[in-house]
């Protein structure tokens, strides 16, 4: 399957994401995960990201497409992916329509993670991820490592990010009103949208989600 995750920083994209690719068996591929690898290697792509990342703006469209695209080649598109904070404006969405479109191939659904403002805000200020891949992502409270400040998946080191800061938190939630949410009008208009309500369990939302997609395919 070929799916789409949208929703506010927080929502737990990035959470449902790693247990629905595993599901389905297809790759989770996260442009927020991409760059902070990048950044984490110190590659001159990681090095034109870090400032918008850090202020919670978005990074270029000029950088972040080319960089999707070519993480989509490269786990062969056809066989279905999860995108996890991509697209994220109707620009990119475009973008991702062309490139789908040029490759025979068309999106299967986009799941619209809806999580109240007061959850989300809570949801990022306890969350800690993994030093060696923030895909490993926790939190102090709703989601917690068995050993304090240690990854269960590969016994990194939790760290917060920067861009977790109450006054990043805050642009970002602006940021993602302004540009993203009208990539749901965009999507719906192609009857592509399925509104998952995301508050409650984890493996509750996961249900949802899987049902949802069930009723896509
Ligand atoms: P990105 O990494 O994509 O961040 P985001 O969209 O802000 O999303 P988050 O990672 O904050 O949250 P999430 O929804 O994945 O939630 P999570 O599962 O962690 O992007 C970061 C930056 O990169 C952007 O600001 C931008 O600068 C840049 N960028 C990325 N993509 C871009 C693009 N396409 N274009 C331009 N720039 C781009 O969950 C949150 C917390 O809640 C965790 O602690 C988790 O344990 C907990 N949790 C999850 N589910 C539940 C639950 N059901 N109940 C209780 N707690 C829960
Ligand atoms: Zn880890």
């Amino acid at each position: 399957m070929r799916i789409v995750l949208v929703g506010p920083p927080g929502a737990g994209k990035g959470t449902q994401a790693a247990y629905l690719a595993k599901n389905l068996s297809i790759p989770h591929i996260s442009t927020g995960d991409l760059f902070r690898a990048n950044i984490s290697q110190g590659t001159e792509l990681g090095k034109q990201a870090k400032a918008y990342m850090d202020a919670g703006d978005l990074v270029p469209d000029e950088v972040t497409i080319g960089m999707a695209e070519d993480r989509l080649d490269q786990s062969d598109a056809a066989g279905g992916f999860l995108l996890d904070g991509f697209p994220r404006n109707v620009g990119q969405a475009q973008a991702l329509d062309a490139y789908l479109a040029a490759h025979g191939i068309r999106l299967d659904g986009v799941l619209d993670l809806e999580v109240p403002e007061d959850e989300v805000v809570k949801r990022i200020a306890g969350r800690r991820v993994c030093r060696n891949d923030s895909a490993h992502v926790f939190h102090v409270e709703y989601n917690q490592p068995e050993a304090a400040g240690v990854c269960d998946v590969c016994g990194g080191e939790l760290y917060q990010r920067p861009d977790d800061a109450e006054d990043k938190v805050r642009n970002r939630l602006d940021v993602y009103h302004r540009e993203t949410e009208p990539i749901i009008d965009y999507y719906k208009q192609q009857g592509l949208v399925q509104t998952i309500p995301a508050l409650g369990k984890v493996a509750e939302v996961t249900q949802r989600a899987m049902d949802a997609l069930r009723r896509e395919a």
